[in-house]
């Protein structure tokens, strides 16, 4: 049995909605928790399948897991690290970050290759290369990696790309190296700060984050603590595009506004009317005549390559042509030929795509190839006309949390069906 997400276009959004817990902080703040010798408290957390699948991880490591609504509670005291082989390794891509953290805990780490949304090839030779720099020896057998090292020696590690993955999975292994490490050309995302802070709070010397160098002091013990994440700006991104699209009304609240500059401004070069007020942003829907725009997906602060697919959705409502280029991912256009399916005029060509708007979209039977996608689908969903059935819903539940609900509190006509496979 799998799911389908049936919308029924057409119903106008009026109301609160609140974001949740970022996903990209969450699913590396959960495996850095394994550092620690005593218990870590986060608050906050998103309920969504990615926690699910690291929680199951954990328990495998001996931790002792306790999820409470959006609190998490993990002791690590007793951990074992026995080799990360099961099917929760493939669910996210994610589980890498148990790479960095037992590798620099234990010097020691075997764990299948990991899973996640299919966007093109997704490599890890960054990730490799600072392990391997830091002292460790890799070998890969039967889809499985073994790292080992006898003392990880803190180390200057230059990225060629500016990975928001490897500078985590770095960082998580050389808190724990001897002496200093210093990452250039380190990525900057907002959860990437997050987990610093986390990691601050365990103990750890970090200086830099937010910034392209990253120096590390390895120390000998990490400690619990307590942490609360940041909110999610792609989830809250995704509102304010279905807020824009579908709404009167939408005040999204628990938003960092400076973590969302870049859509904004194209939300605002549409023509779309936002007010921030504190951590809300209230968006007006009076105006639905928008103006095409261009996008070029970026390391932050550029424009999220998470948002590209949701806003091709509503650039298939704004009058001319919009294109988006697609600089991180240049296959992450499967979205596409979904819009099209629903009446949308969006033509396809090397890492970019041209929308040529505005055009009426009509319900259609579609399906969430990769969880971006599926927030496209939803969001064209709102509006086409008559009933939209997205399949392989749990690519959308890997990453937005309470999502049916909080789109029925908005007033989406919206349910979930159990279908045969
Ligand atoms: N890359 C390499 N080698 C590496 C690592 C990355 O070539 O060793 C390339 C990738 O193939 C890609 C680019 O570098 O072309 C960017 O990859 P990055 O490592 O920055 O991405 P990631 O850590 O795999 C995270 C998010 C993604 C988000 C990207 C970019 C998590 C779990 N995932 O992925 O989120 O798109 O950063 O911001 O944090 C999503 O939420 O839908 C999602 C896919």
């Amino acid at each position: 049995m799998s799911e389908v997400i049936a919308i029924e276009g057409g119903h106008k959004l009026n109301g609160t909605v609140v974001v949740s817990g970022a996903k990209n902080a969450t699913v590396a703040l959960i495996p850095a928790i394994v550092l620690a010798d005593s218990p870590v408290t986060v608050y906050g957390v998103p309920n969504i399948s990615d926690v699910d699948a690291l929680g199951v991880l954990l328990r495998e490591l001996n931790c002792e897991v306790d999820k409470n609504d959006d609190v998490l509670v993990v002791d690590p005291s007793n951990l074992k690290n026995i080799p990360l082989v099961s099917d929760a390794v493939d669910k996210l891509r994610a589980s890498y970050y148990f790479m960095g953290a037992l590798l620099g805990k234990y010097k020691r780490v075997k764990i299948k290759m990991p899973g996640g949304c299919y966007l093109g090839p997704r490599p890890i030779d960054l990730h490799l290369k600072g392990f391997e720099a830091l002292g460790a020896k890799i070998t890969y057998e039967d889809d499985t990696y073994l790292l080992e090292a006898e003392e990880l020696i803190g180390t200057q590690i230059y990225l060629d790309f500016a990975s928001v993955g490897a500078t985590i999975n770095i960082m998580l292994a050389a808190v724990r190296a001897k002496g200093k490490t210093v990452i250039e050309n380190a990525a900057k995302e907002p959860e990437i700060i997050d987990v610093v802070n986390l990691l601050t709070k365990m103990g750890a010397k970090i200086r830099g984050a937010g910034t392209d160098t990253i120096t590390i002091e390895g120390v000998e013990h990490l400690k619990g603590c307590t942490h609360e994440i940041i909110p999610d700006r792609i989830e809250a991104g995704t509102f304010l595009i279905m807020a824009a699209a579908a709404g009167e009304r939408v005040i999204i609240q628990n938003i960092i506004p400076q973590h969302l500059e870049s859509l904004i401004s194209k939300l605002k070069e549409m023509g779309v009317k936002m007010e921030n007020v504190g951590d809300s942003i209230i968006v007006y829907g009076d105006n639905k005549n928008f103006n095409a725009v261009d996008v070029r997906t970026q390391v932050y602060p550029g424009f999220a390559t998470d948002l590209q697919q949701p806003l091709t959705a509503l650039l298939t409502q704004a009058n001319g042509q919009s294109q988006v280029i697609e600089t991180i991912y240049p296959e992450r256009f499967r979205h596409c030929e979904q819009l099209n399916k629903m009446g949308a005029n969006i033509e396809l060509d090397e890492s970019m795509c041209y929308i040529n708007g505005k055009t009426p979209l009509k319900g259609a039977k579609v399906e969430a190839t990769d969880l971006r996608c599926g927030a496209a689908l939803l969001i064209a969903g709102l509006i086409a006309d008559g009933i939209t059935e997205i399949s392989n819903v749990y690519h959308i539940d890997r990453g937005y949390a309470n999502i049916d609900q909080k789109l029925i509190t908005l007033g989406a006509v919206i349910r979930r069906i159990k279908v045969d496979d």
